[in-house]
């Protein structure tokens, strides 16, 4: 069974909701790192908890929403094997798992309407990474 990890901050909680419902009706089974609740709270907890369960493999793809989908991103990249991509078009979304093999996606709930979050939640879960030459460049990014 395919399995992801996604969490947000109070900032992401409603599209989270909507996209862990996605999810579960595409065959995944997931782990919500939280936030429970639309009480604010703080996104750099809930990136950590979804970027080092990534990091140690625990989960190839994670999936982070805030508010805009920086801070989630910034924090996550602090991770080791972490690349985290913030997108607001289904373009980017494309290209960071062709080129980046991105593998924590982030979302800004008050950036992105739910119909195009959705669309590029679909286009990076299904799109694989191109390997060869990019390879080489992923690769150099941990050295
Ligand atoms: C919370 O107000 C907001 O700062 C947070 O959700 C996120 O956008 C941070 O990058």
């Amino acid at each position: 069974m395919k399995k992801i990890i996604i969490g947000s901050d109070h900032g992401g909680f409603v599209l989270k909701g909507i996209v862990c419902r996605y999810l579960k009706e595409n065959g995944y089974e997931v782990e919500d790192a939280g936030t429970y609740s639309s009480d604010s709270c703080d996104y750099p907890v809930i990136a950590k908890q979804v970027a080092q369960k990534v990091s140690n493999g625990t989960y190839e793809r994670g999936i982070l929403i805030c508010g805009t989908g920086l801070g989630m991103a910034i924090t996550a990249n602090k991770f080791r094997n972490v690349r985290a991509v913030t997108c607001t078009d289904t373009c980017s979304a494309r290209m960071s798992r062709l080129h980046n093999d991105a593998n924590i996606l982030c979302l800004g709930e008050r950036i992105t309407g739910e119909y195009l979050a959705m669309d590029i939640v679909d286009i990076w879960l299904n799109t694989g990474f191109s390997g060869g030459r990019h390879q080489k460049r992923v690769d150099m990014i941990e050295d």
